[in-house]
């Protein structure tokens, strides 16, 4: 099935969509695309009607890989958590629609924080469902959770702390029973799981829309989609989902304003980029990508089981690996793998790590490299496998240790703070205080 077909014209109607599965490099072409479309806006989609058309394509495009049916539709977004909070803010609205006053949204623990952001921007109860061993979501815990106020039901696919598939299927049905939208979060593997089974990797349960019972999926176009940062997909198996995401303010002065997401403008020369960016992939190359990503993960994840003194968490299927230990303090593994040029995720609740593998990891070599170097560093870890960690380790374990929360949060407001400082640390002050200028 050629899923990139159909021909499609930049505004000026010179150039079709084919012109692109050449052998330009990527980021030649995206600068040169960028470069064109940098002032472009769709909130005015008659001055840009090509733009129109590409965002409705890269829709169309993802409706198509998690097998969307006629009535099948979509957004694109700033990336992930946007996607997320729009499918959050649009079953909000449903709910109370069917009068529930009070919404709530039921999620795995291991869900994404953007859920919480959803729930903490919009007014929504969100309630936490514990995982099983294998840290897939408890289906039966969920179903216990279900009350007269639940709006919806979210599942990952993976999820981002230890790459594992929830179980989509049997979710599903809790929401087919109970007339609940049920939200799969594809953000960061949907554009490796919709390729593995082209790839020779095919996952072991559906997760996509031929699981009756979906209602949508957010899979981001910016992560395993190549594309540049600022983009993702949010989509709906029916449309009459999607109108309750969309905003309009009929009465207006400046007109009758009509806005699909978040923002008001928004940048076209992303968009563009996205979509020259899976015309350039195309499917085969998407699946190469895949391949060796797979592949790669596939190989990391049975070396590291057999490291002595550290463990797997579940059943990994994607990209992303998860690892712990019971006899030392893992964190004091990726300080030490820090100090070799390998940045691994801290993760907390429980302690572990994790690898995220991308297309870097699949050059010659640097598969093993990374085995060598962690088999090394436990080696200098069980000197003394009892040793404090310190640095982020250190941090972590200490935040997690911390009871009220409330304090954890402030902490982290400090370090926002921070991020907007000018100021030179190492500088000297005048006598006023303001800083020496150079
Ligand atoms: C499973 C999952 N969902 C959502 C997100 C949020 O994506 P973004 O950072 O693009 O907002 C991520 C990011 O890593 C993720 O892993």
């Amino acid at each position: 099935m050629l899923i990139f077909s159909g021909e499609v014209h930049w505004e000026d109607g010179k150039v079709s969509g084919t012109v692109y599965s050449g052998e330009e490099k990527l980021t030649n072409l995206l600068v040169k695309v960028y470069e064109k479309f940098a002032w472009s806006n769709p909130l005015h989609p008659d001055i840009f009607p090509g733009l129109r058309k590409m965002e409705a394509e890269v829709v169309r495009m993802a409706c198509t890989l998690f097998h969307g049916g006629p009535s099948s539709c979509g957004v694109m977004t700033s990336g992930g958590t946007e996607s997320i909070l729009m499918a959050c803010k649009a079953y909000r609205d449903l709910a109370y629609e069917r009068g529930i006053k009070h919404p709530e949204m039921l999620v795995p623990k291991s869900v994404h924080a953007a859920f919480d952001k959803a729930a903490h921007y919009f007014g929504l109860k969100i309630v936490h469902i514990p995982l099983t061993k294998t840290m897939q979501v408890d289906v039966q815990a969920m179903r216990r959770a279900i009350s007269k106020n639940t709006a919806m039901l979210v599942c990952s696919a993976p999820q981002f702390p230890h790459g594992v598939m929830d179980p989509i299927e049997d979710v599903a049905k809790l929401a087919l029973k109970y007339r609940i939208p049920f939200h799969v979060d594809a953000c960061l593997g949907g554009f490796l799981i919709v390729f593995m089974e082209k790839a020779g990797f095919p996952l072991q349960r559906p997760f996509d829309f031929r699981v009756e019972g979906v209602t949508s999926i957010s899979a981001d176009t910016h992560k395993y989609g190549y594309a540049p940062k600022g983009s993702s997909v949010l989509l709906y198996s029916d449309k009459k989902y999607r109108h309750y995401q969309f905003f309009v303010a009929p009465d207006w002065q400046g007109g009758i304003y009509a806005s699909p997401t978040m923002a008001g403008s928004r940048p076209g020369g992303i968009i563009a980029a996205c979509w020259a960016t899976m015309m350039h992939m195309g499917e085969d190359g998407y699946v190469e990508a895949t391949k060796k990503i797979i592949n790669t993960a596939r190989f990391i994840e049975s070396e590291l089981r057999k490291i002595d003194d550290i463990l797997i968490f579940g059943s990994p299927e994607v990209s992303v690996i998860s690892v712990g230990s019971d006899t030392f303090d893992i964190y004091r593994l990726s300080n030490l793998l820090a100090t070799k040029g390998w940045n691994l995720n801290v993760l907390q609740f429980p302690r572990s790590i994790h690898l995220c593998i991308t297309l870097l990891h699949t050059q010659d070599g640097v598969a093993e490299l990374f085995l060598e170097d962690v088999k090394e560093c436990i080696l200098e870890i069980m000197k003394d496998p009892g040793a404090k960690t310190t640095g982020v380790g250190a941090i972590y374990g200490m935040a997690q240790s911390i009871p009220d929360r409330s304090l954890v949060a402030e902490i982290s407001h400090a370090y926002l703070d921070s991020l907007y400082n000018t100021d030179n640390p190492s500088s000297e002050k005048h006598m006023n205080g303001s800083p020496r200028h150079h």
